[in-house]
């Protein structure tokens, strides 16, 4: 049985435990050159600044905890196993920490390593380093297990599986400006799915959802989220 519910979250969602955004003032790329910390030509240029960059983002999720938005969705799995499935673009495990269990990586986990010479991976330790050798075939070749620009997303199957099958999508905390996952909503609307959007303001494509909902996600997510897991299934919209 394909999910009844996809849920999409970004960076927004994880604003509030103190992980920060990418593209809002004073977000991540302004301070990080997107183009020398998250992409594969960066990470050739200069490894050592891409580990200090994600060292200090893994050190940061470490420190923070699931806020009032996970644990909504959480909470909604563990009332209803089976309907719901959260697709996440963040790195961080706060939807994990919360108790969800169905959810998707598809940018990667920072907490997870990777060996660019032979695909093994592991749980990474709390600093990486260029010389780093990997544990299985001992290659100075280990990167963190996050999906840069360039490089395709992770379980992109699955995902379009669980989007034509969906009756409802939502996307939280997402600025709408990175594909494929801003194409989602057209997928599930293809799919005759209802589509809302939670976010602090529109985001690029706002106007493909038949509903946005606008605020802080520990103040918007949790209402919303118990009026749907309440409802019963709902023919496709338009
Ligand atoms: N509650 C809800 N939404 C919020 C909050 C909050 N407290 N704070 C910020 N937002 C919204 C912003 O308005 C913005 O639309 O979250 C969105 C964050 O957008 P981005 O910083 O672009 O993050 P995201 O959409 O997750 O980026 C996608 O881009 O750089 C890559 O790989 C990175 O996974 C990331 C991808």
């Amino acid at each position: 049985m394909p999910p009844r519910v996809v849920i999409l979250t970004g960076a927004g969602i994880s604003a509030e435990s103190g992980l920060g955004t990418f593209r809002d003032a004073g977000g991540l790329w302004a301070d990080w050159p997107l183009a020398d910390v998250a992409t594969p030509e960066g990470f050739a240029r200069n490894p050592a600044l891409v580990h200090e960059f994600y060292n200090a983002r893994r050190r940061n999720v470490l420190d923070s905890h699931p806020n009032a938005a996970h644990e909504a969705l959480a909470m909604w799995e563990m009332d209803r196993a089976g309907e719901i499935l959260i697709v996440t673009q963040n790195i961080d495990d706060l939807h994990e920490r919360a108790g969800s269990r169905a959810v998707i990586h598809m940018h990667g986990e920072v907490l997870g390593a990777l060996c660019a010479a032979c695909g093994a991976r592991w749980p990474a330790p709390e600093r990486m380093d260029p010389a780093d050798p990997c544990p299985a075939c001992r290659a100075p070749a280990t990167r963190p297990d996050v999906v840069w620009f360039g490089e395709m997303p992770y379980r992109m199957d699955a995902i379009e599986a669980a989007l034509s099958g969906c009756e409802l999508f939502a996307a939280i905390g997402t600025s709408g400006q990175v594909w494929p996952a801003a194409g989602f909503v057209e997928r599930a609307r293809a799919a005759g799915a209802r589509c809302v959007e939670l976010n602090l303001e529109p985001s690029a494509v706002a106007h493909r959802f038949h509903e946005v909902r606008l605020g802080p996600a520990t103040r918007i997510v949790p209402d919303w989220a118990a009026a749907e897991r309440g409802r019963p299934p709902q023919p496709a919209a338009g």
